[in-house]
């Protein structure tokens, strides 16, 4: 079985999550590393005993090396993602694809261009909350869709545990960005795209802070609402919440685990983790089938033109375009 070499650019909290998974597939070859930040970079060689390069464009052109992973803020995607796929490296890419729909658009018609393998990190995809509801939608068991609603507390942003210097950033952080994203992405690859996006957004006085709450309506294609609401700064416990009502049943998932599945009279919920795959957890199943398009196979995949999709409705949410 041929392995596979892969280079990582930017080696921060994300990249350090996802290392032991890619270890744990028997295709992975760890070739080396990047990061701006030398200290991360000793950290992250300490902890892995991996090869670390002081450019980036060694790493990229490395021939060595198949395929980049790419967990860099979202303002340096579209620079070091082109560049990747333009040295004919395959890529995974951290959500949101970009942080101007303008640089996602560039994005997504490079990698048509080029044919490289282009995939992104939309873990909740690979989970068992997305097959789920794909198995209520093909047996029709929740009617017809009248409603989905997507909500959102924060008592603060950022979050206690990623701290950083972007993720509260007006240019490419906040909640829209870095959580709506991914069930974005659930709700259009389950209904299809979210059209006619209306919003309000509260941003803080501070002109370089990322807004502080959203209120936001689209519209699928069967003229069903999406609801948008998300709030900061607010003395509840931090909670997401993704509903999708029918007709004839709702399914609710929260806090990215608890699913709650309403049918005729039954209530049924599971909770736990994302999915059971193949490797254990969503993420290896990603991975996986990451590998599998690199081979030629064919494999599901999230890729930058679902990450465009989500981007526009993310970016027009914002009120960017
Ligand atoms: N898919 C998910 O579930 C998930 C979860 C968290 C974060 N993310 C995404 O992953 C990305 C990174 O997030 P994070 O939480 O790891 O952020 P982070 O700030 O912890 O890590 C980013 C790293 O990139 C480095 N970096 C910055 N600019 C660079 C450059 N030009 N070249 C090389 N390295 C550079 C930084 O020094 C830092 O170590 C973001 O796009 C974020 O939205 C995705």
């Amino acid at each position: 079985m041929k392995k596979l070499g892969l280079g990582i650019i930017g080696l921060g909290g994300i990249a350090e999550r996802l290392i032991p998974t890619f270890l744990k597939h028997l295709r992975t070859d760890l070739k080396g590393g990047f990061d701006v930040d030398v200290e991360r970079m000793a950290k992250m060689k300490a902890r892995f005993d991996m090869e670390m390069v002081t450019d980036v464009d060694a790493l990229i052109n490395d021939k060595d090396i198949d395929m980049i992973y790419l967990a860099v803020p979202p303002r340096h995607h579209h620079a070091i993602a082109i560049k990747t796929m333009r040295a004919g490296k395959h890529i995974l890419c951290e959500k949101p694809l970009a942080a101007t729909l303008k640089e996602a658009m560039e994005m997504y018609e490079v990698a048509v261009e080029t044919q490289v393998v282009h995939a992104m990190n939309f873990p909740l995809y690979y989970g068992f909350p997305y097959h789920r509801i794909k198995q209520l939608l093909e047996a029709n068991a929740l009617g017809t869709l009248k409603r989905v609603e997507l909500s959102a507390l924060y008592p603060a942003w950022p979050r206690p545990w990623q701290q950083n210097y972007w993720i509260d950033s007006r240019e490419d952080g906040g909640f829209v960005r870095e959580v709506f994203t991914h069930f974005i992405q659930l709700i259009q690859s389950s209904f299809g795209p979210i059209e006619n996006i209306q919003s309000l957004v509260e941003y803080p006085e501070d002109q370089s802070k990322s807004e502080t709450g959203l209120i936001g309506v689209g519209e699928l294609a069967n003229g069903a609402k999406v609801l948008f609401n998300g709030v900061t700064d607010v003395n509840q416990l931090g909670n997401i919440k993704l509903t999708v009502l029918g007709s004839e049943g709702s399914v609710t998932l929260e806090n990215w685990r608890k699913l709650v599945v309403k049918t005729g009279e039954q209530t049924f919920i599971t909770a736990g983790e994302l999915k059971p795959g193949k490797g254990g957890d969503a993420t290896y199943d990603l991975i996986h089938a990451f590998y599998e398009a690199i081979d030629g196979k064919e494999s599901s995949l999230v890729t930058f033109e679902d990450g465009l999709q989500a981007t526009k409705v993310v970016e027009k949410l914002l009120g960017n375009y």
